[in-house]
């Protein structure tokens, strides 16, 4: 049985992860306009990938067999100064959903719900990947610059991220 201020943060978590893909299309599109088609595919698998964790928290949710109200998702910035901004906020956005994943972990603590800390495990490893991901991008943008050839190979290198279906623990991705 899940508490209630259990599943209103998990029900939260499925609204960032959400936001997150949504997030990261804002992306796919200013890269796809500059004709960076490497960058632009690097974020569509970073869409799959939150949608992943969102169905992820989604079935977990269902399982428990409690009414869920999913709230309004918010619109994210489509608005950027540069390949390297882009890879600013989105490092600084994964770093906030970290931080939101060990808030989660605190209340699952906090209630003794020991199902839901076991399923969130899964969470904290993804996310110290994906910041380190996001982290590796962003320094090798930094050593490339903005424009010239160091972008080009830099685009030619992030068109080949592979996208790998998560496997979550407990839950059944559809
Ligand atoms: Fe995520
Ligand atoms: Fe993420």
């Amino acid at each position: 049985m899940v508490q209630e201020k259990v599943q209103e943060a998990l029900v939260q978590q499925l609204n960032k992860e959400l936001y997150s893909a949504y997030f990261y299309l804002g992306m796919v599109t200013y890269f796809s306009n500059l004709n960076l088609e490497g960058f632009a595919h690097y974020f569509r698998v970073q869409v799959q990938e939150e949608r992943d964790h969102a169905l992820g928290f989604f079935n977990y949710l269902l399982k428990t067999n409690n009414p869920i109200q999913l709230p309004a998702i918010a619109q994210p910035p489509q608005n950027f100064e540069s390949p390297l901004h882009v890879f600013e906020l989105a490092l600084r956005h994964e770093e906030k959903v970290t931080q939101s994943i060990y808030s989660l972990m605190d209340v699952a603590q906090e209630f003794k719900d020991h199902q839901t800390q076991v399923f969130l495990q899964w969470y904290i490893t993804e996310q110290s990947e994906e910041e380190d991901n996001m982290t590796r991008v962003y320094n090798r943008l930094k050593l490339a610059g903005n424009e010239g050839s160091g972008i080009f190979m830099l685009d030619n290198e992030l068109a080949q991220r592979i996208y790998t279906p998560a496997v979550i623990p407990g839950v059944t991705l559809v």
